[in-house]
């Protein structure tokens, strides 16, 4: 039971992080060295995946170029002698993994944008990585994690962690009951509810297993919050004719698409970074004692 294709909606407006996002994509921002949707891949890549099915829209032509090799690039570096570079340039995209991209002529929501996958999909599971949550320091990456629950359980599969109750509106929010330690039966999905009307503060981030019965259920979702269609509405709905698992990941999760969250995301993996990390944790410590 392996994913082979990993879908990444890229098409957003990144509104809150105008004008950075006016005519590139929010997904292709940096974090240190790498594009968001960089990490993205990778961690779809670790856990089995060799189709990424990217849904794009007409600003988003950074992220096919990304992707696709830049020969004269390579000749140059590698007349250079500058093999590191070189390395890091073919690392973005490793041999036998392929790229399908497909538009999304209208930004109608998440759920209009995974319903546009399904030519690349067809009828098989298959996962979905939103590139600006970046999840790092986990014992494995998350996907491979929640694949290891797929592999074990043979259904639906969604990433979720606790936030504080004054924030679940800014979230999809369950209402489980335990199996295992961190994996549990979803029983209600509510999208960005009211703290007085969450079921829970157990809220769902950007990675999902899915069967592709969810295409079927997205063709008959109507406009839910916010105006657009949402990939939570289908989800439950989904609920009520297969299992769908929730999963407590272990790792930090960054929400790159605000610019806190963005921020802190540079900083840990700043510090973490192999070049860099030690000069950067001098200066962050030179610099904190400046503040106040
Ligand atoms: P967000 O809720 O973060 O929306 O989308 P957004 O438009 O990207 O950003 P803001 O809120 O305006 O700042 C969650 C994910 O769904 C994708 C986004 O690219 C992001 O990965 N998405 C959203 C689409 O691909 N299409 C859509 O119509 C909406």
């Amino acid at each position: 039971m392996l994913i082979r294709k990993a879908v990444f909606p890229v098409a957003g407006l990144g509104t809150r992080f105008l004008p950075a996002t006016k005519a590139s994509a929010k997904e292709i921002l940096p974090v240190v060295d790498k594009p968001l949707v960089q990490y993205a891949v990778k961690e779809a890549i670790a856990a089995g995946a060799e189709e990424m099915v990217f849904i794009t829209s007409h600003t988003k032509n950074s992220i096919m170029d990304h992707f696709d090799r830049d020969y004269e690039l390579e000749s140059v570096l590698r007349e250079d002698g500058k093999e590191e570079l070189l390395a890091a340039v073919h690392d973005v995209l490793p041999e036998g993994i392929s790229c399908v991209y497909i538009r999304q002529s209208e930004q109608k929501g998440l759920g209009h944008a995974i319903r546009c996958a399904l030519p690349a999909v067809g009828d098989q599971d298959f996962s979905i990585i939103l590139a600006d949550d970046l999840i790092a320091n986990g014992f494995q990456p998350v996907m491979a994690q929640m694949h290891r629950v797929y592999q074990q359980f043979g259904t639906s599969v969604i990433a979720v962690q606790r936030v504080p109750e004054s924030e679940t509106h800014k979230y999809g929010i369950v209402q489980v009951r335990e199996i295992e330690a961190g994996v549990s039966e979803i029983e209600n999905i509510v999208e960005k509810p009211d703290p007085s009307e969450a079921p829970s503060n157990l809220a769902v981030v950007g990675r999902y297993i899915l069967t592709p019965r969810i295409f079927r259920l997205l063709d008959k979702t109507g406009v839910g919050a916010g105006g657009e269609i949402q990939l939570t509405d289908a989800i439950r709905t989904l609920m009520t004719e297969q299992t769908v698992l929730a999963y407590e990941f272990d790792g930090t999760r960054y929400d790159c698409g605000n610019k806190l969250g963005y921020l802190q995301a540079n900083v840990e993996m700043g510090l973490r970074h192999d070049e860099i990390g030690d000069d950067f944790r001098d200066y962050l410590k030179k610099f904190a004692a400046t503040l106040d």
